[in-house]
């Protein structure tokens, strides 16, 4: 059993117990407990002021914590800094700009802080840049940047190292509908190459299909088990949308099946995706004229509208 425990600790890329940080007599982190595996994207969820950034920050290395431990690639950034530093990619909420360099200047000086040679380190920048679809602002100095782009070069900056591991703070921030989908499509080849990626975010939709995980947070702490059930529970709510919903009620009822009827349709509760088909097909040999069937929508975002409301 201690084994055990032992080693889901160290496997992680990232853990966190008890984490805790205040300014002044605000405490920004009560108690944050939280693990990222390699090779998998976890969300960090939670309203605005509950702690999102401060936490980040602290697993990045750049703050603090007056109580608890972290261990990021295996080292406490309080007493190994360089390594943590080496280890993450740290992509913050607003890419602190250097206005008057180039974006291919920006991730070379990136890539010299890293030891890399000015040679190789503008070899990769040149490649990041077209990852994030900058190519062609390679030689513009980052000041022309508009939001959304700059958010793009941030990633850039932040995979420079080529991470173990990626903090992001509200990447999708600013992000137009095709950026948004490059950066998810992005996000999960990295968890394929291996990654532990730690992602914040309030698009929760999105969210939905690009972890693995999602920790949830609300003043300050970390929020455990059991609003996970709730996430799991979420997942297994399906929308039923049919041309007759006198006929779906009957036959729900006549099949003793429980259903929530919502203004946007008929849920019920299916356990597997096997389970949907076969309440689907049960459904159709009963001629109802299903025209929807799916999953009622988020369930990170449900299972949000269902944490007190604490705005800070
Ligand atoms: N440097 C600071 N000095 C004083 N208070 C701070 C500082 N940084 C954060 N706080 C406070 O700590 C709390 C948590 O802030 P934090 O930025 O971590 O929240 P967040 O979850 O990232 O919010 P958002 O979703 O708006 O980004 C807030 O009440 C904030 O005002
Ligand atoms: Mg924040």
């Amino acid at each position: 059993m201690v084994a055990t425990t032992t080693a889901a600790v160290t496997t992680a890329a990232v853990s966190a117990r008890g984490v805790a940080r205040s300014f002044g007599s605000v405490q920004a982190v009560a108690n944050a407990t939280l693990e990222v595996q390699p090779g998998t994207v976890t969300a960090l969820i939670g309203p605005n002021g509950c702690g999102k950034t401060t936490l980040m920050l602290m697993l990045a290395g750049l703050l603090r914590p007056d109580a608890g431990e972290i261990r990021v690639a295996g080292a406490d950034p309080r007493h190994d800094a360089a390594a943590v530093r080496d280890a993450i990619g740290w992509m913050p909420d607003q890419l602190g700009s250097w206005d008057n360099l180039t974006c291919l200047q920006t991730l070379t000086l990136m890539g010299r802080g890293f030891r890399l040679s000015t040679h190789e380190a503008r070899e990769r920048g040149a490649a990041l840049l077209g990852t994030v679809h900058l190519a062609e602002f390679a030689d513009r100095p980052t000041r022309v940047l508009s939001r959304g782009q700059k958010q793009r070069l941030s990633i850039a900056r932040a995979l420079m190292n080529d991470p173990a591991v990626l903090l992001m703070d509200e990447p999708a921030n600013g992000l137009d509908p095709r950026s948004r989908v490059e950066l998810r499509t992005l996000v999960r080849e990295l968890a394929a190459e291996g990654k532990a990626v730690l992602v914040s975010s309030h698009v929760l939709a999105e969210l939905d299909e690009m972890v693995d995980d999602a920790v949830f947070m609300s003043k300050g702490r970390t929020l455990g088990d059991e609003i996970a059930a709730k996430v799991a529970d979420a997942k297994t709510r399906y929308r039923i949308g049919t041309l007759d919903d006198d006929l779906l009620r009957a036959v729900l009822t006549e099949g003793q099946i429980a259903f929530d009827d919502e203004p946007a349709g008929m849920v019920i509760r299916v356990g597997s995706e096997a389970d949907a088909a076969q309440a689907l097909a049960w459904l159709m040999s009963k001629n109802v004229p299903v025209h929807r069937f799916g999953p009622a929508g988020s369930a990170l975002e449900q299972t949000y509208m269902t944490m007190e409301e604490e705005r800070r």
